[in-house]
C-alpha cells in the first residue's frame, strides 16, 4: 500500500476537476457533494485528460469525443470509450487529499 499526498483537498472544488501526479500516474481529483473520488486522468479510448473535460453531476465527460465515465466507480456511461476509468482510494490527512497507488 502506498499513499500519496496530491493536493490540498481545499483546492478541489466541488463541480470541478483538479490535475495531479503521483507515482508516475496522471489524476484526476473531484469533490462530489462533499466527497472526494480520485481516477486516472487519461481517457480510456484515446489520450485526453479528462480534467480538461466536463463534470456532470457525477460523471466526467472526456473533453475529445465526448465518452461518459462515471467518477465513483470508472464505468463507462456513454461510448466510444469501451474501457473502465482506473479509480483510486481517497482520504483525507489534515489538509492533504492522499490517494493509495498500489502499482
Ligand atoms: S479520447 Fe476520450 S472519448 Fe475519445
Amino acid at each position: 500500500m502506498a499513499w500519496h499526498a496530491v493536493a490540498k483537498a481545499d483546492d478541489v472544488q466541488e463541480g470541478k476537476v483538479l490535475a495531479a501526479s503521483a507515482a508516475d500516474k496522471m489524476i484526476a481529483l473531484y469533490r462530489i457533494d462533499g466527497t472526494f473520488y480520485a481516477t486516472s486522468d487519461i481517457c480510456t479510448h484515446a489520450f485526453a485528460l479528462l480534467s480538461d473535460g466536463y463534470l456532470d453531476g457525477d460523471c466526467i465527460e472526456c473533453p475529445i469525443h465526448q465518452a461518459l465515465f462515471h467518477v465513483p466507480t470508472g464505468e463507462v456511461r456513454a461510448e466510444p470509450a469501451t474501457e473502465p476509468l482506473r479509480t483510486f482510494p481517497v482520504k483525507v490527512d489534515g489538509e492533504m487529499l492522499m490517494v493509495e497507488i498500489t502499482d
